[in-house]
Formats: structure tokens, sequence, C-alpha cells
């Protein structure tokens, strides 16, 4: 496969990470159609696309459980690779509701898989996540470890599920290159401050929470545990700017190889909870009020890449920092 200006479908790319690696698939020259249900993004989003690239992605509004609409995209056009990110994701609600969880992600991927076969489209590049790594008590993650054990939520046992389904389809079906890309905790948004993740309500996760404390929009963060055994007290994790790991799936893109491949994504730098408060007071130049809370039930202490299977294979590695994440965040709260 000529790997330059290809035809791509992007699942779920009015979302926060699709959204941004649209726009780079887009500045490399490739065509790029995105199918997403619009059910955590805003049609907007294409508006910023294009006002980023000058170029406007041809845009369905499917839902991946509609096997039909979604035949009709492939009828429609050939595709030479398609990248899913298309899912839901928020770890809580899946533990209050499984089925709708195993039936979005499991089902959507599986109506992907099977229009992708019957139109002879054998290139896929997977969203997946750290979670399928589970609680080993290992802190730095390599993909030789296992993965399943012992995992909390729906939400980590769907990713780990389509990995499976994933490797089984690679066995019976050798034309399929596929890669599972395992993110660690993607921060920041584009430069420009015209796309970011902006979750409605109350954020789970401990990036939107801090820029809604920013925005004024709530009154402290709530730091979950200072007991742990970290340097500080408080958890570590791998956090990578959403542009790096945008930059991940065109490395991806040139490494497609025969069968099923996963890659880490992450900077391999442990960050703790109270060192990105520091940072983030530190690019700012303003307090970020913040007290301290309870552990929340099933946090790791110390979760990190071992990045270095993506940049031996793929030769790509994180380049951006926090300071850089927490500037763009700061640019993308002035717009909104
Ligand atoms: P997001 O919610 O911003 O984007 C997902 C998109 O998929 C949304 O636009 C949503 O409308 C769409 N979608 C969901 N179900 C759909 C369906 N049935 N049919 C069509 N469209 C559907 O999430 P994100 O943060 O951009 O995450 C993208 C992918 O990366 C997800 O699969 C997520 O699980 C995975 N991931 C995210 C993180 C993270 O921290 N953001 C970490 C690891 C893995
Ligand atoms: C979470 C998900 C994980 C998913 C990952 C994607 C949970 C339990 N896990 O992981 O499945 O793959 O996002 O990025 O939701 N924190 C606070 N206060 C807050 C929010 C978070 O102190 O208000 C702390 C957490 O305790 C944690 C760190 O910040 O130590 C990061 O939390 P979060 O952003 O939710 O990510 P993960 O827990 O790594």
């Amino acid at each position: 496969m000529n790997k330059d200006n290809l035809h791509i479908l992007v699942t779920g790319g009015t979302g926060y990470i699709g959204s941004h690696v649209v726009v780079e698939l887009l500045d490399q020259g490739h065509t790029v159609e995105i199918v997403d249900n619009l059910i955590n993004s805003q049609i907007e989003v294409l508006d910023k696309i294009e006002q980023i690239t000058n170029q406007r992605p041809v845009f369905h509004e499917v839902d991946l459980l509609d096997s039909s609409a979604l035949n009709q995209v492939f009828d429609h056009s050939h595709f030479d690779l398609v990248i899913h990110f298309a899912g839901l994701k928020a770890v809580a609600e899946s533990i209050e509701q499984p089925l709708k969880y195993y039936d979005n992600n499991i089902t959507g991927a599986l109506n992907l898989l099977q229009s992708m076969q019957s139109h002879d489209v054998k290139q896929l590049i997977f969203s997946s996540s750290a979670t399928v790594y589970g609680d080993q008590g290992i802190e730095q993650c390599v993909e030789t470890l296992p993965t399943g054990i012992k995992l909390t939520n729906p939400y980590g046992k769907t990713k780990y599920m389509i990995e499976e389904i994933l490797k089984d389809l690679c066995v019976a079906d050798p034309e399929f290159n596929i890669i599972a890309l395992r993110y660690f905790n993607p921060v920041g948004n584009h430069v420009s401050g015209l796309l970011g993740e902006n979750p409605n309500g109350i954020p789970n996760n401990l990036m939107p929470y801090i820029m809604k404390v920013a925005a004024g929009e709530l009154p402290e963060l709530h730091i979950f545990g200072n007991d742990y055994e970290t340097p500080d007290g408080t958890c570590l994790r791998d956090y990578i700017h959403v542009v790096d790991l945008a930059r991940g799936h065109l490395a991806a893109i040139r490494g497609l190889k025969p069968g099923f491949t996963a890659y880490n994504l992450g900077t391999g730098r442990p960050t703790s909870v109270l060192e990105m408060v520091t940072a983030f007071e530190q690019v700012s130049g303003q307090p970020l009020s913040h007290s301290f809370a309870p552990r929340r039930p099933g946090d790791l202490p110390k979760l990190y890449a071992d990045p270095s299977k993506a940049e031996r294979d793929l030769n790509w590695h994180a380049e951006l920092t926090i300071e850089d994440a927490i500037r763009d965040i700061l640019t993308f709260i002035n717009h909104k």
C-alpha cells in the first residue's frame, strides 16, 4: 500500500482525540471521511477542523450500531484504512450501565469489522487504552505484559475484549493489518485553541476538572488521596499531549504490517497530581484552588508507559511537555 494520499475513514472523528487526528491526517494530504453519531461531540467541530486545515472532511452522521447505514458508507467510497475512535468512555457510567457499554463499544466494533471485511478494507488502527493492563502491581507498562488482568470496569473490559477480537480476526484473515494504540492519559489540545475537550457537567478526569476550576466553573479541585507510596503522596500518571498522540497515529499508518500489533502511546514520564497542579499554577500565573480528598476507589498509585516499542518500530516519541499542554489549554479556555 502506498502510504501517501490515503482515503481514510475515521469513526468518532468529531470527538476529542479523533478531531486532532483528522487535523494531522488532512495536513499530511490524506482524504478523510468521518462517521460519528454526535453522542459525545458537536457538529461545529467540522468548522473548527476547516478553520485549521482549510479542508472539510466528508461527514456521515451514522451510529455504528446501525449496520445498514454503516454499510452504505462503505458502499459509497473505497477506504484504504479505518481509524476507529468511536466509543463510550466514561468509567463510572460503564459500571452503572454495563449493557449500554458492551453494546455500543463491542457491537459497534463488530459492525465496523464486518463492514470492513465485506468491502475488502483490511487496514485498521484502533484506540485502545492503558487500562487493558489492569492491576498487575506494575508501574511502567510494556507491551509484553499480559492484558486483561484484574480489570475493574466494563469500559476497560470493552477495550480488552475488542483487542482479543482483533487478534482472532488477524489469525482467521491474514490480510488484516491492525494496530491497537494503547493511550495513557491524553491532555491538551490543538495550539490554535479551536479544538479541545469540554465535557458537560462535572468531569471525572483530572485535566477537564482543572480546566473548569481555572475557568471559574467549579470552586476547587479535589485531589483524590495524598497518602499513596509516591514521592508526594499523590498518584503518578503519564500525561501525553493530544497532538503528540495524534502524530502517533500517523506513525502507526506507516508502520502497519500483517497481523495484530499493540503499541503504548505515552511519554514514559510519570507526573503526580500535585506536580500537575503546580505546573498549571506556574504556566497560568494563577493559583488553582485545591484540597485533599479520600482516595478514589479503583485508582492505581502509579501507571506510566514504556514507550520504547513505538520509538523502535514506528520512529515515534512524544515531544511536547505538560507545560505545552497547559499553555494550549489556556488558549482553548480563552476561546470559549
Ligand atoms: P470522545 O467521546 O471525545 O470521542 C468519541 C466519539 O465517538 C464521539 O464523538 C462520539 O460521539 C462518538 N461515538 C460514540 N459512540 C458512537 C457510535 N455508536 N457510533 C458513532 N459514533 C459514536 O472520546 P475521546 O477521548 O476522543 O476518545 C476516543 C477513543 O479513544 C475512545 O474509543 C476512547 O475509549 C479511547 N481512549 C480515550 C482516552 C482518553 O482519555 N480520552 C484514553 C484511552 C482511550
Ligand atoms: C481514567 C480512567 C481510565 C482511562 C483513563 C483515560 C478512571 C477510574 N480511570 O484513568 O480507565 O483509561 O482515565 O485517560 O476513571 N484525580 C484527582 N481529582 C480529580 C480527577 C482525578 O485527584 O478530580 C486524580 C486521580 O485520582 C488520578 C489522576 O488524577 O490519580 C488522573 O485521573 P484521571 O484523569 O481520571 O485518569 P486515570 O485515573 O489515569
